[in-house]
């Protein structure tokens, strides 16, 4: 598939604007199948997980046309089982499952594959829908879910699991009655979601982290522009900070990212907001931080890897205490690889800045160690290649034009 070749040393500096959120960009799709009625969605970013999800509601009926960064989906779904192949791919299209139950009565979905990143399982997706009165059998590595009647309730979740979150949210808008979701997850892309729902016709409300939806019998075409991406954000002003260059990100939220610039304002990183846009100014290595990661309004746990490139080339040591998925630490070979110093106990990321990192030969593990992987190679002396790109290539949009309209020298090739 290819691999990116990086020059390291240059600081990049610039201005570059970001695409809408790949996980907002997820579920939208997938909320299209709640309604026979079109969905109309802008900014839609040029991606792999966003072809696989398309992919897979294609396959389920629905007529897809895309235009750049916009996109209609129409007409009705016509099957209840979810292409094996797509969903192998990517978690995401497990999402598929609920909507489906609340149109056809029944489903049936693969068990997710996606990123490896430690296990993780889809109990709370099938419990929610158990509560709301589904009958849910596993076999042969899938899914079975049936309902005659899904019936709005409660349910809890004991971890506020983004994904449960948003099935259940869509599910419980065409339930009869009233659900709600105790201890949601409040993510921006859970909250874009819910944006969408609501121009569909969904009676949502929010309270914390309670979520209560009063169920319709249908919901309407709808028209929707999804939120800024801000883990590419985050991705792109570290690429800026390692480097020891001014970048700034624009069409970007900052509220979306306050832990995340927190962390950054404690290394030693300048901040600028401007309207709609973020630029970091660095002064120097940064100083050591303590970042555990969490759920929103905490640390992001997709920017953890990214964070702990940039913290690689730090002073002293700095703690990363990772505290959603058990198995994110997938970039520390790849840095230490690079002469980065990284001891990992139990979930806490222990790193010791280096004052020069080298190139090297790296294969990006899952989309956001893949992006830690190249941003250190972009700090890096010498030559760093970076091949496993189908990861990359997941949750960064031409990341290489990005990089070296900052000016970076970064090429693809597609041996
Ligand atoms: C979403 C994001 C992903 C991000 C993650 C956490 C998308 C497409 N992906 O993933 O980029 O890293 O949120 O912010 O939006 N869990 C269970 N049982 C379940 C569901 C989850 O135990 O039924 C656990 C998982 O194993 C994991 C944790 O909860 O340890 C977080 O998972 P979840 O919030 O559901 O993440 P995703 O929706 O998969």
């Amino acid at each position: 598939m290819g691999y990116l070749l990086v020059e390291g040393g240059r600081p990049l500096s610039g201005r570059i604007a970001v695409e809408g959120a790949k996980n907002a960009a997820l579920p939208a799709c997938v909320a299209s199948l709640l309604t026979d009625g079109p969905i109309v969605l802008h900014r839609i970013p040029q991606l792999r997980d966003v072809s696989t999800i398309l992919f897979t509601i294609g396959e389920l009926g629905k007529r897809v046309i895309r235009n750049g960064p916009d996109l209609l989906i129409a007409g009705a779904p016509l099957s209840f089982e979810a292409n094996p192949y797509s969903v192998s791919q990517m978690r995401a299209s497990f999402l598929v499952l609920g909507p489906l139950v609340a149109r056809f009565g029944r489903a049936v979905v693969p068990l997710p594959g996606g990123c490896s990143i430690g296990p993780r399982p889809v109990d709370l997706h099938l419990k929610g829908l158990q509560a709301l009165g589904a009958r849910v059998e596993e076999r042969d590595g899938a899914v079975a879910v049936m309902a005659d009647r899904l019936r709005g309730c409660r349910i809890e979740l004991p971890f506020p699991s983004v994904g449960a979150t948003e099935q259940l949210l869509m599910v419980a808008s065409l339930a009869d009655g009233e659900t709600e979701i105790a201890n949601g997850a409040i993510e921006p892309e859970v909250i874009d979601l819910v944006s969408l729902l609501r121009k569909m016709g969904s009676n949502v409300e929010i309270d914390g982290r309670t979520f209560r939806i009063e169920g319709r019998i249908s919901l309407s075409g709808a028209e929707h522009t999804l939120i800024p991406d801000r883990m590419e954000a985050g991705t792109l002003l570290l690429a800026g900070a390692i480097t020891g260059g001014e970048v700034t990100v624009e069409g970007v939220e900052p509220g979306h990212l306050e832990a995340f610039l927190e962390a950054l304002s404690a290394s030693g990183l300048t901040i600028g907001e401007g309207d709609g846009e973020l630029t970091v100014v660095p002064r120097g290595r940064p100083e050591p931080v303590e970042v555990k990661t969490g759920p929103h309004p905490g640390f992001p746990t997709d920017l953890h890897p990214p964070l702990a490139a940039y913290l690689s080339v730090g002073r002293g040591t700095s703690r990363v205490t990772e505290g959603v998925f058990e198995r994110r630490f997938t970039y520390v070979d790849g840095l230490r690889s690079m002469g980065a110093q990284i001891a990992v106990s139990g979930r806490t990321g222990s790193i010791t800045g280096v004052k020069r990192l080298r190139g090297s030969s790296l294969v990006a593990p899952d989309i956001r160690a893949g992006a830690a992987l190249l941003l250190a190679g972009l700090a890096a002396e010498g030559e760093t290649r970076v091949s496993g790109l189908e990861q990359i290539d997941r949750g960064y949009a031409g990341i290489e034009d990005k990089l070296s309209r900052l000016g970076a020298k970064v090429e693809r090739t597609n041996d």
